[in-house]
């Protein structure tokens, strides 16, 4: 986490004496991907990676705000249409939903740094959202509770990212705990949380560093295209709402009208919502080998129906799967790029991390970036 030390004296420089500090994580998920916006159930946990901010209201009506990273500063009022800056945007879109809650947010001075990486899948722009979305709820006492504030980071994403996201980054970022996953059922928005602190294992990320410039596209895309199954099933089954009302009977049965790539996405989905249900029994077990597994699994699922892997993620999948001390590995979050989230025994984990390197830069003629990830808190104050 970047020291607020460090974010203080940007701030005092430019806005004077100081404000309250605040921070939201990354997350990783273990399993469940794609699943959220499907109304299934997903397994993220928050990280030891974050935002930082620093805040105080100004009383006017304008926001000022400054990223240390990019060492950029964007002056904004309520109301205002798109920001140049693609930062700024999440920024206006968390003050925008409040807004639209009713909540006219007064003016503030904020300053930000993070650690979470950029474009890497751990999800910075959550991290963002849900920074602000907290700490303007704190120092405004609106008294909102984590769900809602998760839920104004979500629409804030979808309507100034154009991301059609689902609940789960900026949920495991409000509501992270150390050392505990989050199993989200997406459908209900109630969650349970599974200890996960193994002595023996550790979860490794492996950043390809690239970003396909389809992946949002391609995300609501994979949306729409699960939104066209569920239609195609409620011809026989009306009470379908969601593909987590479908199983895999079903989805057979009106495999013909969905047409082959509509069932796939769908087959997917319906699978890997019966893999994390196992998989958390495997864990609550403390067979970390198996759950594995089903990381495995779920990546092939992802590769091959619901299409969103790219070279550089399979690569490294298949690299660490001959590795020995690999229980499991997969790609993590939206696809296209990002991290493999893969899970090695202690032991193994200097071999599988160069393994995988030298073997990715062989092929891409970059390596890719390691993080060690603690399971950790989810957004809360500081000081
Ligand atoms: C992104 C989205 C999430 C989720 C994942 C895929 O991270 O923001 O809502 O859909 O992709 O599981």
């Amino acid at each position: 986490m970047v020291a607020p030390e460090k974010i203080h004296s940007a701030f005092a420089a430019r806005f004077g004496s100081g404000g309250r500090f605040y921070c939201a994580p990354g997350r990783v998920n273990l399993i469940g991907e794609h699943t959220d916006y499907n109304l299934g159930f997903v397994l993220p946990g928050a990280i030891d990676k974050a935002i930082t901010l620093e805040i105080r209201p100004n009383n006017s009506n304008a926001y000022r705000v400054y990223s240390l990273d990019y060492d950029d500063e964007v002056r904004f009022a309520a109301g205002e249409a798109k920001l140049p800056q693609a930062w700024a945007n999440y920024v206006l879109g968390v003050v925008m939903e409040f807004h639209s809650r009713c909540f006219g947010v007064p003016g503030f001075d904020a300053v930000f740094a993070g650690d979470v990486p950029l474009g890497g899948g751990l999800s910075s722009s959550a991290a963002l959202e849900s920074a602000f979305a907290f700490a303007i709820n704190d120092l405004f006492n609106y008294g909102l509770g984590k769900l809602e504030l998760a839920q104004i980071g979500q629409s804030a994403e979808h309507k100034y990212a154009g991301v059609r996201c689902g609940i789960m980054d900026q949920f495991a970022s409000l509501h992270g705990e150390q050392g505990k996953l989050i199993q989200l059922d997406c459908r209900s928005l109630e969650h349970e949380m599974i200890p996960f602190a193994p002595a023996d294992w550790r979860v490794v990320l492996i950043d390809t560093h690239v970003k396909h410039s389809l992946a949002s596209s391609e995300y609501n895309q994979r949306r729409e295209q699960c939104e066209a199954g569920v239609k195609a099933l409620q011809k026989r089954h009306t009470h379908v709402k969601s593909l987590r009302d479908a199983d895999l009977p079903m989805l057979e049965e009106s495999r013909r009208e969905m047409g082959e790539t509509v069932f796939s996405r769908c087959r997917y989905v319906v699978e890997e919502n019966i893999r994390l249900l196992r998989g958390v029994g495997l864990l609550k077990a403390g067979d970390f080998t198996a759950f594995g597994k089903e990381m495995f699994a779920s990546h092939a699922g992802l590769r091959h129906l619901y299409a969103v892997s790219c070279d550089e993620l399979d690569h490294l999948v298949d690299t660490a799967a001959q590795l020995p001390g690999t229980a499991g590995a997969r790609m993590m979050g939206g696809g296209f790029g990002g991290c493999t989230i893969n899970l090695v025994s202690e032991a193994a984990r200097e071999t599988v991390i160069a393994r995988c390197s030298e073997s990715f830069e062989k092929k891409f003629g970059h390596k890719p970036l390691v993080y060690d990830v603690v399971i950790s808190d989810g957004a809360r104050r500081l000081s």
